[in-house]
């Protein structure tokens, strides 16, 4: 079925959804997202997503087009049009088309382009990769000192995903001056007893939606939390590991350079916050 797709004001099939070539997302990468999952119809940590895309915007200095309201109403149209029970919604804001490629922002500011598509992935939260657990491997980090702005210039956790694919895993974790920052498209973390280790937000890396309210779940179920950076080899010799994302949610993580993690299973805590990170927010799913 040929999705509808929103484009600067109008729902159109996804054939006639259409930017231009002078697009400063298209030329220069300028632009930002989110991906927003959407479990039983309804959208997961809405409200945290919005907050996010402000904050990158607004690192831009771009203007937000839209109050939380009109995306959240756009939003559940994108959903209910394309009739999307489990997936995601990804929403791109670009400085939009000046009419020419320049380096300088355009002054006047051009109008923002506004994409919304949905992605249906039926069954979403009973993947069967997050039962097995996933293998990564290292690769060094060498994206820009901003990653902390959720832009759509990914070519290199692009890159790092191939290699993974080409080493037969999952994923891959990046690590800049010894220590893992995180993974191509989600938040690293590790597991000591009760206790979660996972890197400090920063500049470093992508603030995660899912990371905080995993972390906000975790102190509620009495596991401690120390947010601090690690190392491969300090991943290799916990008792568990684990990555966080929107699409993700909370999935294991069950070998790290060819050296199981643990059992080489899937580890209980992770288990554990994967059920409650799934349960609580399906209850405020909106
Ligand atoms: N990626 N770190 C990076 C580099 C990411 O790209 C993402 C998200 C995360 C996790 O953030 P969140 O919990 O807010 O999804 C961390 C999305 C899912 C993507 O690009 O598809």
């Amino acid at each position: 079925m040929s999705r509808l797709v929103y484009v600067n004001g109008n729902f159109v099939p996804e054939a006639e959804a259409v930017v231009s070539v002078f697009d400063r997302g298209f030329l220069m990468a300028d632009g930002v997202y989110e991906v927003t999952s959407v479990l039983g119809g309804k959208l997961i940590d809405f409200a945290g997503h919005c907050v996010r895309l402000a904050r990158s915007l607004a690192e831009l200095d771009m203007t937000n087009p839209h109050s939380d309201a009109e995306w959240l109403a756009l939003f559940r149209q994108t959903v209910e049009l394309n009739a999307v029970v489990d997936g995601m919604v990804y929403l791109q804001v670009t400085r939009g088309n000046p009419g020419d490629r320049d380096f300088a922002y355009p002054n006047p500011a051009v109008p923002p382009t506004v994409v919304i598509f949905t992605q249906s992935k039926p069954g979403l939260a009973q993947s069967p990769a997050a039962k097995a657990g996933w293998k990564v491997i290292s690769v060094p980090d060498i994206r820009w000192g901003r990653r902390d702005i959720k832009t759509v210039q990914l070519l290199y956790p692009s890159m790092a995903k191939m290699v993974a694919k080409a080493a037969h895993v999952d994923d891959a974790w990046m690590v800049e001056d010894g220590m893992v920052t995180e993974g191509t498209s989600n938040n690293a973390y590790i597991v000591k007893g009760n206790r979660i280790i996972t890197r400090h937000l920063s500049q470093d890396i992508l603030h995660g939606i899912t990371r905080a309210a995993v972390l906000r779940f975790a102190r509620e179920a009495q596991m401690e939390v120390e947010e601090r950076p690690f190392t491969i080899a300090e991943a290799q010799g916990a008792d568990e590991a684990f990555i966080t994302s929107a699409s993700a949610f909370v999935t294991p993580v069950i070998e790290i350079d060819e050296t199981p993690v643990g059992t080489g299973n899937p580890g209980p805590l992770a288990l554990r916050l994967r059920e409650i990170y799934l349960d609580e927010m399906q209850k405020t799913a909106i």
